[in-house]
């Protein structure tokens, strides 16, 4: 529903930060037991991800390529389905509420534009069932990108 949901908001519209912006506010509103969601985008320049549009309290800017779970997914191009963040090596905690993350790399046409990560308050937040239905998500995104 929510993936339909945002097919029709983002129809019509390429603005980047504006798509992604309500993308992230799309999330922050129908997920539950969430504390974060949002983008980090690729800087070409300084070789690093970048924060871009999210919904919730205020996080790391900067992010190496293969650092963290963001790095990670970023690095590697793959969905990173963490269920106890402080066993994954090298979690950056932004927000120590945070308990368990998922990541999924924004990429379209081979151009690789950053990741979507999602941040809960509880272990074991996301299932597998979850992951396909954000992998969904982030598809219906990278077409009105
Ligand atoms: N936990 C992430 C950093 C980003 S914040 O969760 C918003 C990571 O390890 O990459």
């Amino acid at each position: 529903m929510v993936n339909k949901q945002l097919d029709a908001l983002l129809t019509g519209e390429k603005n980047l930060i504006a798509n992604l912006s309500n993308a992230s506010a799309l999330l922050g509103e129908h997920l539950n037991d969430i504390n974060w969601a949002g983008f980090y985008l690729w800087d070409e320049t300084d070789q690093e991800l970048v924060l871009g549009p999210f919904q919730g309290k205020v996080a790391c800017v900067r992010i190496k390529n293969g650092a963290g779970v963001c790095g990670a997914a970023f690095k590697n191009q793959e969905t990173y389905l963490v269920p106890d963040v402080h066993a994954f090596p090298g979690h950056i905690a932004c927000d120590a509420a945070s308990e368990s993350e998922i990541v999924i790399p924004i990429t379209k046409n081979g151009n690789q534009i950053g990741v979507l990560d999602i941040d809960a308050p509880i272990k074991n937040r996301f299932s597998e069932e979850d992951k396909v239905l954000l992998e969904e998500f982030a598809t219906v995104l990278i077409e009105h990108l």
